[in-house]
């Protein structure tokens, strides 16, 4: 368990406000998002007058949504936590119903928000993305679209480049692009953001951080759990709009975009467009190489049988894949000719998440034995554990001639910081009540990210991509994209 820090975290002027979340009984809400705002009550960043405003469709019932959130509550690594402060957080939460997007369903919801007209009203839209044109226009009509007024915006947005436009210009009907606020909880992960400091405030690293220096980047996420209980929404998405989209190509942005002249939210974004923009497109003869894309099917664990995706969303026939790996390029000045490995899945091996600096071999090895020198690597681990390892050769102690082998480096968050790590909603939550953009995608930037991956989805249909089944806790078919030479570094460095 974490050290609770003492001092209170309060060097931001936070304004009062009111945070409004559509879907507010939804899994997401519950889980993650009310969870957020409370530990960052507990630790005092948000000593301000607000209110959570849950809105749900069905009837309210106070006593059942608190039985199904105090869990989520108390599942809490805070030491400083006790019956009083989750009562106390539970006051602030109100629960109303409006049914559908109408006028005359949001007049309770006008009449709360109209009681404080100094805070600033923040809009969550945890929903399914077809609802937030209907919900914007009714805000707009209810007059509760101010100036100081924000929207939070959770993927997906929308299945292609033109349904994501479609979704911004209902949006930008009620609200200017600097209320808008598209979240990534990968961008608030502590690893993540660890990156721009690892990057740009050590002279070692960037000066090698190029194509001169790196053989290869690759980005691994890898989950054990199967789609859970999402399976109508993961069924029309797949690995490739469900994580590639977003998360693993924010990952790539940080690692390959230029440093940045400030870290301003325009500044940061302005970069990772460009990066965005260099990421060489896909046709049909490079889709079928440089991407790979599966479906698990049944697998073992600890002798139990584990379903095959078509169990789990209980149908006979799906072309929805569950993982997927690409090779890919950032054709610019620094990157020329590096692969940027990309590989994501369901049901494999473990929870892992990684991303590695392949850095060249030596350019010419001194050593009489002729054994292979390992390449250096950097590698981010994001989760489970969050660590950065520095993988360099070694001498192997004793005389006799040199021999060595590869040692790691490490630097592990748990021994060297002993305060708890914010979740990363946490984080971007306080980040949209104190009005920083940084870590949330502009709409350009989401624009560019869909155009590459069109490049990938059309020509899929166009060779009629199949799925390569694989088993579920397997690593996954990530292989198939692999040349003469090249491997997965997570999995021949661990194995
Ligand atoms: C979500 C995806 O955005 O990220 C999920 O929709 C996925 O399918 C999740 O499981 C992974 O997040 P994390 O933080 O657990 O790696």
């Amino acid at each position: 368990m974490k050290v609770q820090t003492k001092n209170k975290i309060k060097q931001e002027r936070f304004q009062a406000f009111n945070i409004v979340v559509f879907g507010g009984d939804g899994d997401l809400s519950i889980r993650k998002i009310l969870p957020a705002i409370f530990h960052r009550d507990l630790d005092g960043q948000l000593d301000i007058p607000y209110n959570i405003i849950a809105i749900t469709r069905k009837e309210p019932d106070l006593h059942s949504f608190h039985n199904k959130l105090i869990p989520f509550l108390e599942e809490s690594d805070h030491l400083k936590y006790s019956k009083e402060e989750i009562e106390k957080f539970l006051k602030k939460l109100i629960i109303i119903k409006a049914e559908n997007p109408t006028v005359n369903d949001y007049s309770d919801l006008r009449q709360f928000l109209e009681k404080h007209p100094e805070r600033q009203n923040i809009f969550y839209y945890s929903t399914p993305s077809s609802a937030f044109g209907p919900i914007t226009q009714t805000l707009k009509a209810c007059g509760l679209v101010k100036q100081s007024s924000k929207v939070v915006l959770e993927k997906p947005l929308g299945h292609s480049l033109e349904s994501s436009i479609a979704i911004n210009a209902e949006i930008t009907q009620a609200f200017k692009e600097h209320q808008i606020y598209r979240i990534d909880h990968y961008l608030g992960k502590e690893t993540v953001q660890n990156l721009m400091v690892l990057r740009f405030a050590n002279n070692l690293f960037e000066r090698a951080w190029n194509a001169e220096n790196i053989e290869s980047v690759q980005i691994t996420v890898a989950e054990s759990l199967g789609v859970e209980k999402r399976a109508s929404y993961y069924d029309q998405s797949g690995a490739l709009l469900d994580m590639v989209q977003n998360h693993l190509l924010q990952l790539l942005c940080l690692v390959a975009m230029e440093p940045p002249v400030a870290l301003e939210a325009d500044e940061v974004r302005n970069e990772k467009l460009k990066v965005l923009k260099a990421l060489r497109p896909f046709n049909k003869k490079t889709v079928l190489k440089d991407s790979v894309k599966g479906q698990y099917t049944i697998g073992k664990s600890k002798s139990n049988k584990v379903n095959s995706y078509l169990e789990d969303i209980e149908k006979y026939e799906s072309k929805t894949e569950t993982f997927v790996a690409i090779k890919t390029y950032v054709d610019n000045w620094r990157w020329k000719g590096v692969p940027f490995l990309l590989r994501t899945g369901k049901r494999m091996v473990k929870r892992y998440s990684e991303i590695v600096i392949n850095f060249k071999e030596v350019k010419h090895n001194i050593f009489p034995s002729k054994e292979k020198l390992n390449n250096n690597k950097l590698i981010i681990r994001l989760q489970p554990e969050e660590r950065i390892e520095l993988i360099q050769m070694t001498k192997i102690p004793g005389p006799g001639g040199y021999r060595y082998k590869p040692i790691a480096l490490k630097l592990d968050y748990n021994d060297s910081f002993k305060e708890r790590f914010p979740e990363a909603y946490e984080r971007l939550i306080v980040d949209v009540i104190r009005g920083n953009q940084t870590l949330f995608m502009r709409q350009d930037e989401l624009q560019a990210a869909w155009k590459w991956i069109e490049s990938i989805t059309t020509n899929w249909t166009a060779v009629n991509m199949p799925n390569v089944l694989y088993e579920a806790g397997s690593w996954g078919p990530g292989d198939n994209i692999l040349e003469d030479g090249e491997s997965w570094i997570t999995k021949s460095w661990r194995e």
